[in-house]
């Protein structure tokens, strides 16, 4: 089956692209460093030529509220339009767990109109909603800095692999639409600002994280439970302890302002 992966250069993208072509598939690459363009329409066509599945797992380059709400609208209609006219049968997107939990959130509202035009297109669909990456926690300790100072509520939080995230897409992307939302999280459960916590002091970063009960999450107030997955999510098997052996200290790349 050839499957293109828009954004499959990036953090997920990359992984998903080297797990599908070792199941067999035809994986395509699709984003600006491969000549594909979704804001512009740049290549679409010819990388869609022939192909059942789209798999979006791309992200804004640009993170202020206006720029990314234009990404994802622009890029999303973009790409169903020529989904539409290249006879692909199942359009899949990476959105976050708790999405619509988290509108006062500019980047969310972006995930939020990217689905919401994903559930009005022509297109058999699947969106899964993601809890956030372990590969993030060091972004989210940059996105929530108050001089040298991190501030995170004490709130619960399931955070997961960036190679988990990529086999459960995998297999979504394999079968059958669902025409609805797949909840995929990690095995353990946290509290945000001690998670951050212990990723900083495997860092050796010298930032002081404070439980903050005001702060905010890329701008949204966050609740007890607003960020973590229901009961029917499908969870993923690395645990942190595993990922951070694993990833032996280094920092890769999660260029996501907010997810
Ligand atoms: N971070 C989290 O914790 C988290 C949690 C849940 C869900 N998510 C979602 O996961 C998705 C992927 O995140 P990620 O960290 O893997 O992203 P990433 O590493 O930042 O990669 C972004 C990808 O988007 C591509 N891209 C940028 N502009 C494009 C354009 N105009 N046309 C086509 N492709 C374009 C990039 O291509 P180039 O390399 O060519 O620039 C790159 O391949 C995002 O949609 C995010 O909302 C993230």
């Amino acid at each position: 089956m050839k499957i293109v992966v828009i954004g499959g250069t990036g953090l997920i993208g990359s992984k998903l692209v080297k797990m599908l072509h070792e199941h067999g598939h035809e994986a395509v690459a699709a984003s600006p460093d491969t000549g594909v363009n979704t804001l512009t329409g740049e290549g679409l066509a010819d990388a869609l030529k022939g192909a059942s599945v789209v798999v979006d797992v791309s992200n804004s380059p640009a993170w202020d509220d206006a720029a990314v709400m234009k990404f994802f609208e622009t890029s999303t209609r973009n790409l169903l339009t020529y989904e539409a006219a290249a006879g692909v049968r199942h359009h899949v997107a990476l959105s976050v767990v708790g999405t619509d939990r988290l509108s006062e959130s500019g980047y969310m509202r972006a995930k939020i109109a990217q689905e919401k035009l994903i559930k009005g297109s022509s297109i058999p669909w699947s969106i899964v909603h993601a809890t956030q990456f372990f590969e993030f926690l060091k972004g989210l300790a940059d996105i929530s800095t108050d001089g040298s100072k991190v501030r995170l509520p004490h709130v619960l939080f399931q955070p997961m692999a960036a190679d988990d995230v990529a086999s459960a897409l995998a297999k979504i992307a394999a079968g059958p639409p669902v025409n609805g939302t797949v909840e995929i999280g990690g095995p353990e459960q946290f509290r945000l600002d001690d998670l951050v916590r212990r990723r900083l002091a495997a860092l050796k970063d010298p930032r002081e994280v404070i439980a903050d009960p005001k702060a905010l999450y890329s701008g949204a107030k966050l609740g007890e439970r607003t960020l973590v997955p229901g009961n029917d999510a499908r969870l993923g098997q690395t645990t942190f302890e595993t990922w951070l052996i694993q990833s032996g200290g280094k920092i890769p790349s999660a260029k996501s302002p907010a997810a």
